[in-house]
């Protein structure tokens, strides 16, 4: 029998922090329960990509199962890594035992099982490269399943999972982290560090850069990178350069060319602006907060002036990257 929260407030449950309550709350902990989930029930990991903007009808279905399991071979850690265990303390735990490669990916919040979800990423590393698996329930044929990385379709900051949000629920993840260590310090503030590089230079830098520039949700409201950086074809970009010169852009795996979403949002003077309890971050304009008393509206207020005065400005259209929970379920902006 699951454990089941009534009536939760939910901003217990999610780091963006809105007054906001749903009817009931499941407690998942242990893979017997899996059968037994309500059709309804969306599914949440520490709540950190998440934003509930209302009060919702449905269940809660909160992931917490348990357990990291680490095999060595020649070339290889084989890691296991249940879906509620915290992705930052896997991080520090793996880098203590000598385990190296997740530096670029440290303090990112939420759990292991939401990471390949919008598929993690910072600092020039993506969790996918260093996935062999995932184990899924799949809610809509009632059984379990191995992915492979391929099957995954992981690309930036996408995947199956998130595609089809409601089908498959992360049970664990089974990472295969190469014992021949790779630095990867091709972002501009890394590579500062010079060579020879260690994997604790890079997590202690990495660290420094996150506090330094990203709120921290247990003292500010927030859930990270509220927006996509937008993807564009090359001949968008061409025009974009002419008319803003310094625009940062990089190029991604598809051809197309990502766009500082931060950098347009600065460039709008739009860091610090507010509207209600919403507000954009001040070091890091991609972030949004509630300032304390924030509500859904606010949110999607700011939200949706931000997004009509990048459009306006670059003619770029700014995809949510957080996920928008309304009274009946997920929307967009
Ligand atoms: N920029 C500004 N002003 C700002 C913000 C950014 O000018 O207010 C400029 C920066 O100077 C830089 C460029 O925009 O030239 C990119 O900024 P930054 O390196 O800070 O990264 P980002 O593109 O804003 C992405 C991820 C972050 C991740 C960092 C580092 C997304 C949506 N966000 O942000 O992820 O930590 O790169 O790799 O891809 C998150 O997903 O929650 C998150 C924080």
């Amino acid at each position: 029998m699951n454990d089941v929260i009534e009536s939760k407030n939910l901003s217990y449950f999610h780091s963006f922090r809105l007054p906001t309550e749903a009817k009931q709350v499941i407690v998942l902990d242990d893979l017997s329960q899996l059968n037994s989930i309500p059709g309804q029930a969306y599914i949440l990991g520490a709540g950190s990509n998440t934003l509930f903007l209302e009060n919702v009808e449905f269940p809660i279905l909160h992931v917490c199962l348990k357990g990291i399991e680490i095999h060595e071979s020649l070339d290889f850690w084989r890691v296991d890594v249940a879906a509620g265990e915290n992705w930052h303390e896997l991080v520090c735990k793996l880098h203590a035992q000598g385990i190296f490669g997740f530096e670029n990916l440290a303090l990112i919040p939420g759990t292991v099982g939401a990471a390949p979800v919008q598929n993690i990423g910072a600092y020039g590393r993506e969790v996918s490269d260093f996935i062999e698996s995932v184990e899924v329930w799949d809610r809509q044929n009632q059984s379990r399943y191995t992915l492979t990385n391929d099957a995954c379709d992981f690309s930036y900051r996408d995947s199956i999972f998130k595609q089809n949000p409601s089908r498959w629920l992360i049970t664990s993840v089974r990472f295969n982290i190469p014992k021949k260590w790779r630095a990867e310090v091709s972002y501009g503030e890394l590579k500062s560090l010079g060579l020879p590089v260690t994997p604790a230079d890079i997590l202690e830098k990495v660290i420094a850069i996150r506090t330094a520039k990203l709120p921290d949700p247990a003292i500010v409201p927030n859930a990270g990178s509220f927006f996509k950086n937008p993807l564009v074809e090359p001949s968008q970009l061409k025009q974009l350069i002419v008319r803003y010169p310094e625009m940062p852009h990089f190029t991604s795996p598809s051809g197309k060319i990502k766009l500082a979403a931060g950098w347009m949002i600065d460039y709008l003077r739009l860091k610090g602006y507010s509207i209600g309890g919403a507000g954009v971050h001040d070091k890091q304009a991609l972030v949004l907060i509630n300032n304390g008393s924030a509500t859904g509206n606010d949110v999607l207020n700011l939200a949706r002036y931000i997004q009509d005065k990048v459009n306006v400005e670059f003619g770029v259209n700014l995809e949510a990257e957080v996920r928008l929970i309304g009274g009946q379920g997920m929307i967009s902006l």
